[in-house]
């Protein structure tokens, strides 16, 4: 049997799990997946569509912008070095889909949860590696899925709020599920007063309750993390009420009051959502991905060049 990806698993991590925020520990901070030359030659034979290189500056106004580029010419150690130097981060995402060994390892892992944690069973699981310039932060927000947060290098602190009002208004989370905005979620900094905060450390993994609003703020160095994403039968029914909810909402102009994943009340959201996933108005919703406009600057680490505009 391959070595166990968990160390020092108690029964209160399978106890708290789902529940309650837990942070375990992990071996891939030590697997040879992880190495700088091995995520070097991972990067520089990353399909185009699945990675995203994100460059982040401030206006004079503070608000950020944030653009996407291509790696260009760089080799993908120069990558690294220029994520290193600069205010960049990289996302390759769902690398289980793109190499054969990191789907292993991620079934490995979540295989070794489920036999772990009682009724815990998994699907729809997925992995990225994220790579990310010292002090950069992604700001609060709030996941659909199941998430998990898995530290290789360097350190990063990891803020958790509660599920409740007003941390996760549920018009909020209904928005995430029917527009798809990833990070647009009201922020006030008196919210830290009742948040999580943990500086992940290379071999840590924190995972928490679904939906829970988090951000992170790296520390003054290279962070290398994965993230895992994961959908149980109870996550998709969640998943479909907040939908419905969302369209009562918005669409019908009722508030919705009910939470529950059985019954006939969710049945009749399950149909709703169902139908409502049919119509073209999602597709037409949906974001459309941002241009790329940039590329790494050959010769000057941390730096990016403008190149004409593109979508993939
Ligand atoms: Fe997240």
């Amino acid at each position: 049997m391959a070595e166990a990806i968990f160390r020092n698993w108690t029964q209160q991590h399978s106890d708290d799990w789902g529940h309650k925020p837990v942070l375990a520990h992990h071996n891939l901070h030590e697997n040879p997946l992880f190495t700088r030359e091995a995520l070097a030659a991972l990067i520089e034979s990353y399909p185009v569509d699945h990675y995203a290189l994100v460059h982040v500056s401030h206006r004079a106004d503070k608000s950020r912008v944030w653009r996407e580029g291509e790696r260009g010419e760089l080799s993908g150690t120069e990558v690294i070095d220029w994520i290193a130097a600069g205010k960049l981060w990289l996302n390759l995402r769902r690398v289980a889909e793109v190499d054969s060994r990191y789907r292993d390892l991620l079934n490995a892992a979540f295989d070794e949860m489920e036999a772990r944690i009682p009724g815990f069973s998994t699907f729809d699981r997925s992995m990225g590696i994220l790579i990310s310039s010292p002090n950069a932060s992604v700001p609060y927000h709030s996941d659909l899925p199941g998430q998990s947060l898995w530290q290789i290098a360097g350190s990063k602190r990891l803020y958790l709020y509660p599920t409740d009002e007003p941390y996760l208004p549920q018009a909020e989370l209904e928005r995430i599920a029917l527009y798809g905005i990833e990070v647009d979620m009201g922020y006030d900094p008196k919210f830290d007063r009742e948040a999580l905060i943990v500086d992940l450390q290379p071999g840590q993994m924190m995972t928490w309750p679904l939906n829970a609003p988090h951000r992170v703020e790296n520390h003054d160095c290279l962070n290398i993390s994965v993230t895992t994403e994961h959908w149980t039968a109870d996550i998709r029914r969640q998943q479909q009420v907040t939908m419905a909810n969302g369209v009562l909402r918005n669409f019908l102009g009722i508030r919705p009051r009910s939470r529950r994943i059985s019954g006939p009340g969710f049945a009749a959201k399950a149909a709703l959502q169902a139908a409502f996933r049919r119509t073209p108005w999602l597709k037409q919703q949906r974001r459309a991905r941002r241009p790329i406009d940039f590329r790494l600057a050959p010769q000057k680490p941390g730096e990016i060049l403008d190149i004409p505009a593109y979508t993939r």
